[in-house]
């Protein structure tokens, strides 16, 4: 039995446990001169240093601010090859679609990943990863999706599952581009040898799919979803990402975990999300990096949707190696709050991959939490281009 009393916290910062929708995602619990107990990874006790509880271990974090840790709720993490040439010829003006469409963008990373080992995939993806934790990051998810075909897809999952004696991932099966030939039979292998096999092996907690007009249709998606669910998994999906085709629409019936990207979103698509409990993730790192318009974050929260924000990172549309990097984006390009910005990250983002354990400095959560350089918690959502988080701390534990 271990047991650790905090202190030395200058501005101990936190939402409520569990997801926050419109307003309340704005409602911070902030203590001035706090100490935080943890006992066997766990937090017993959070509140002001004079009333704190005594422990036979403390440790004075002397005088910074403590906020959680994040939650990144969307990530392609693992793949192989670079996308540096289709970048150049988007900054000379393809579009993404174009530069997909000719078999560059996920196609052309599908190639490669496609013809790399399990181990390979893994020491890839560990410096990514780590990038991601350095930067706040105490959960990750990440995705499959770079498979030419379903060995390929395997390979990822074991990959990622490798890489969780080492992280504290989530993995997600993604069915993310359609053949060129026998589309309706890969929906169908899909549906009936590559979803089950996953189930049975226990290699991924959810099934995503790229509802897109360059991807996959609604009907499809449907087709996926249903086959997800009859084998136990869970379902989300990228959608409006280019084209608000219906997969939003699709997710709030069926009560997907998420939505993500909604960067071509209307209000059709916000009134939707509002009255659902499926989280509007949004990627700001996208906006950025592909110079498109932003997801309507400010107008999901007014309408009262539980907003999360990702890295997305992947080698085409967000090379963000950073989850407080786009905790900060998500603030300057979709118009949140900092205090939103700082919910969408850690309770919503842990509610979009289904968890309610985490993203909460509050008796009962796991004590993952993170201990600024700062004495002030707003350097967090502030600071651009430099790490502002010192110590990164799981499940009680300093990394
Ligand atoms: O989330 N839009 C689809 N999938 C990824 C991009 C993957 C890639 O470009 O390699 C995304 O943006
Ligand atoms: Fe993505």
């Amino acid at each position: 039995m271990s047991e650790t009393l905090f202190t030395g916290i200058s501005q101990l910062v936190t939402p409520r446990p569990g997801p926050q929708r419109g307003a309340a995602m704005r409602e911070l619990n902030m203590t001035e001169d706090a100490a935080l107990l943890v006992k066997d990874g766990m937090i017993a006790w959070v509140g002001p240093a004079a009333q704190a509880p005594t422990a036979p271990e403390t440790v004075d974090l002397g005088g910074r601010a403590v906020v959680p840790g994040l939650v990144d709720p969307h990530t392609h993490a693992v793949w192989a090859g670079d996308r540096l040439a289709d970048w150049e010829a988007k900054l000379s003006g393809a579009t993404y679609e174009e530069i997909l469409a000719r078999g560059g963008g996920i196609r052309s990373t599908m190639r490669a990943t496609a013809a790399a080992g399990v181990e390979e995939l893994v020491a890839l993806a560990r410096p990514r990863l780590a990038a991601l934790r350095a930067s706040g990051a105490t959960t990750t998810e990440v995705k499959s999706g770079y498979g030419l075909d379903f060995d390929a897809e395997l390979r990822m999952l074991r990959a990622v599952r490798e890489l969780q004696a080492e992280f504290e991932l989530r993995p997600t099966l993604l069915i993310h581009v359609p053949p060129t030939e026998g589309r309706a039979e890969y929906v169908q292998g899909v549906c009936a040898d590559l979803i089950p096999q996953v189930a049975r092996e226990g290699l991924a907690e959810a099934v995503d799919v790229f509802t897109e007009k360059e991807a996959f249709s609604v009907e499809e998606t449907r087709q996926i979803f249903a086959a997800a669910r009859a084998h136990g998994l869970k379902v989300k999906l990228h959608a409006d990402q280019f084209h608000a085709i219906g997969g939003t629409e699709l997710a709030c019936e069926v009560g997907a975990l998420s939505v993500d990207h909604l960067e071509a979103s209307t209000e059709a698509q916000i009134r939707a999300l509002a009255a659902s409990d499926t989280v509007a993730t949004i990627l700001p790192g996208v906006t950025l990096h592909l110079g498109l318009p932003a997801a309507p974050g400010r107008k999901l929260i007014d309408a009262g949707a539980i907003v999360a924000v990702g890295t997305d990172l992947n080698p085409g549309s967000s090379p963000v190696f950073s989850t407080q990097m786009a905790l900060a984006l998500a603030v300057r390009l979709c118009k949140l709050t900092p205090a939103e910005a700082l919910t969408a990250c850690t309770v919503n983002a842990a509610h979009a991959l289904g968890l309610s354990d985490r993203g909460s400095l509050s008796a009962g959560q796991r004590a993952d939490f993170l201990v600024l350089h700062s004495p002030d918690w707003r350097d967090l959502p502030y600071t651009l281009g430099a790490s502002p988080v010192q110590d990164v701390f799981l499940a009680g534990v300093q990394l």
